[in-house]
C-alpha cells in the first residue's frame, strides 16, 4: 500500500482548507477591522485547533505511513520531513499564540456562539509578545506551505506518484 489511510487523507485536506481560510480571514481582519471577520477567524481557529490536535494524535498512533514506490534521495527526504515538522510547528504556534494573545488581553474568543477565552490574568505585555509571535510566524508558515507545494508539484511533474499518496 503506497497511500495514506483515509482518515489521514481527510484530516490533511480538511486542515489545508481551514488553514487557507484562516490566512485569508486573518489578513482581511487586519486590513478592515470588521468584527464579523474576526468572529469567523477565531471560531474557525478553535475548530482547526481541535482538528489539528486529533490529527497529531492520529499521526503518532494510528496513521498508516506508506512506503515510497520510488527511491527518494536521502537529502530530499530529510528536507521534506523537516518541512512537514515545520508545518505542524508553525500551525500550532499560530493557533496557540492567537488564542493566548486574545485571552491575556481579556478579549472574547468566540467559538460558534460560546466564549472560550482562557481564564488568565490581564497582562498586556504578554498579549503583545504573543501578538508579535502571531504576526511573525505567519510568514514562516506561508514559506513552508510554498516549499511543500513546490515539492509536491515537482514530484507531480516527475510522475513519481508522491501526490497520489495523499489522494
Ligand atoms: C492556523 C491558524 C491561524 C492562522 C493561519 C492565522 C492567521 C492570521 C493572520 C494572517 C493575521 C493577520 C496578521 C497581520 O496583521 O499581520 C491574523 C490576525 C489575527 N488573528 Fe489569527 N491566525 C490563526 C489562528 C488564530 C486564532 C486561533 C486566534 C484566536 C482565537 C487568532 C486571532 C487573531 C486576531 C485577534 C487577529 C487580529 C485581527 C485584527 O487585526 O483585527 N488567530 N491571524
Ligand atoms: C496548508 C497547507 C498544507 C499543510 C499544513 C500540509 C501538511 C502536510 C504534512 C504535515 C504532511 C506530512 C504527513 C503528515 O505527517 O500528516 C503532508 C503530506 C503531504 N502533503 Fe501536505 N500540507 C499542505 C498542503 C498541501 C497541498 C496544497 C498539497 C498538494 C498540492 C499537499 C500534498 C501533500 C502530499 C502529496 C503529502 C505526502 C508527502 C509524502 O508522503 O512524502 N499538501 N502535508
Amino acid at each position: 500500500m503506497y497511500k495514506y489511510d483515509l482518515t489521514s487523507k481527510l484530516l490533511h485536506w480538511i486542515s489545508v482548507i481551514l488553514i487557507f481560510t484562516m490566512i485569508c480571514l486573518g489578513f482581511t481582519a487586519s486590513f478592515t477591522d470588521n468584527y464579523s471577520v474576526i468572529w469567523f477567524h477565531k471560531s474557525f481557529g478553535i475548530t482547526l485547533l481541535i482538528i489539528m490536535t486529533f490529527r497529531l494524535i492520529w499521526r503518532f498512533t494510528k496513521m498508516h505511513k506508506p512506503d515510497y514506490e520510488v527511491k527518494i534521495a536521502l537529502p530530499k527526504l530529510v528536507f521534506a520531513k523537516f518541512i512537514h515538522f515545520m508545518l505542524y510547528a508553525s500551525v500550532f504556534t499560530m493557533l496557540l499564540s492567537g488564542w493566548l494573545s486574545s485571552s491575556f488581553a481579556h478579549y472574547p474568543v468566540p467559538f460558534w456562539g460560546l466564549n472560550v477565552s482562557l481564564p488568565v490574568p490581564l497582562i498586556k505585555s504578554v498579549s503583545h509578545f504573543l501578538w508579535d509571535v502571531h504576526t511573525t510566524t505567519i510568514y514562516v508558515l506561508i514559506t513552508c506551505i510554498i516549499l511543500h507545494m513546490i515539492g509536491t508539484t515537482y514530484h507531480f511533474i516527475n510522475k513519481d506518484k508522491i501526490l497520489e499518496r495523499m489522494l
